[in-house]
């Protein structure tokens, strides 16, 4: 019955990792990471400058690549080659989506399996589906970051993950399973999708459809989790009628002010885990 204050948590975690950035700069070891962007829509630029932001908040240095529409494919593993060999940088991101004539699953692959910050390579995934949580999607790590402050028991209880991308709905199933939770992932083909989502303990909404999930679809006492954030005239508004299922579950994350702070939060904790595996080897 309550909406989470996403902000406490990741402002608590914020200054833990700080103190820890803070002893690698004096042991020499500054943490940079790498953004590639390489598409002009808003909500990516705006992405990659909250990441940034929260970079220079936090002590962690920054380099930004910006291509225009008529980048290639070529010229972006030329550049991550580049960082690839470069011994300042300890993580590569790559904004997603890219410009459509980029080949982008082989612009992921290129970056190096030990600078991949968003674990988006097809190593990286493997390695999570193997059970490795060295490197986890920034999302759906930040959302079992939430999850452990709200309910520190999910053994054995059910997950539902609606919607199945790379970036959030897949790695999130993997990482829910990796808690030892059922886990059932629904899509757009998914037939009589409330009968999934009545039974989770914890439902994870990721499609990007405003307002999908509502109260009549979810179980009593839930934790709904609210990755989505869509621009309807002017407002940002998420997947889920929160305003209506707040009665019934337990937890419902707002947006803004939800998931996304974890996102980049997340971001942070890779590059730092990154910098600490590849320089105290
Ligand atoms: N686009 C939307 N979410 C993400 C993310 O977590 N990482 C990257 N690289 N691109 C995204």
């Amino acid at each position: 019955m309550s909406i989470v204050n996403v902000r406490d948590i990741v402002e608590n975690k914020k200054q833990t990792l700080k103190r820890k950035i803070v002893e690698l700069r004096d042991e020499g070891i500054i943490p940079k990471l790498a953004v590639i962007l390489a598409n002009d829509n808003d909500a990516s630029r705006i992405y990659v400058g909250r990441k940034r932001k929260l970079c220079h908040e936090m002590g962690i240095d920054e380099v930004e690549y910006v291509f225009d529409e008529k980048c290639t494919t070529e010229e972006l593993l030329y550049t991550i080659e580049k960082l690839n060999n470069d011994n300042d940088i300890d993580g590569i991101l790559v904004q997603l989506p890219m410009f459509s004539n980029i080949d982008e699953q082989k612009v992921l692959d290129a970056v190096a399996p030990e600078k991949d910050v968003d674990g988006f390579s097809s190593i990286n995934v493997g390695r999570l589906y193997k059970g490795s949580k060295d490197i986890v999607p920034c999302t759906p790590k930040g959302i079992v970051t939430i999850l452990k402050e709200l309910e520190p028991d999910l053994a054995g209880k059910n997950a539902v993950v609606v919607g199945r991308s790379q970036i959030v709905g897949k790695p999130m199933a993997a990482l829910l399973l990796a808690e030892d939770m059922t886990v059932t992932i629904c899509h757009s083909k998914t037939k009589d999708l409330v009968s999934h989502t009545k039974m989770a303990d914890v439902l994870v909404v990721a499609t990007g459809i405003p307002h999908l999930i509502k109260k009549d679809m979810v179980k009593e006492n839930a934790i709904v989790i609210d990755v989505g954030m869509t621009k309807v005239k002017d407002k940002l508004v998420g997947d889920v009628d929160t305003e209506n299922v707040k009665d019934i579950a337990k937890y419902v994350t707002p947006v803004p002010g939800g998931v996304g702070l974890t996102t980049v939060f997340s971001l942070m904790e890779n590059v730092v885990n990154l910098a600490i595996a590849r320089r105290k080897k």
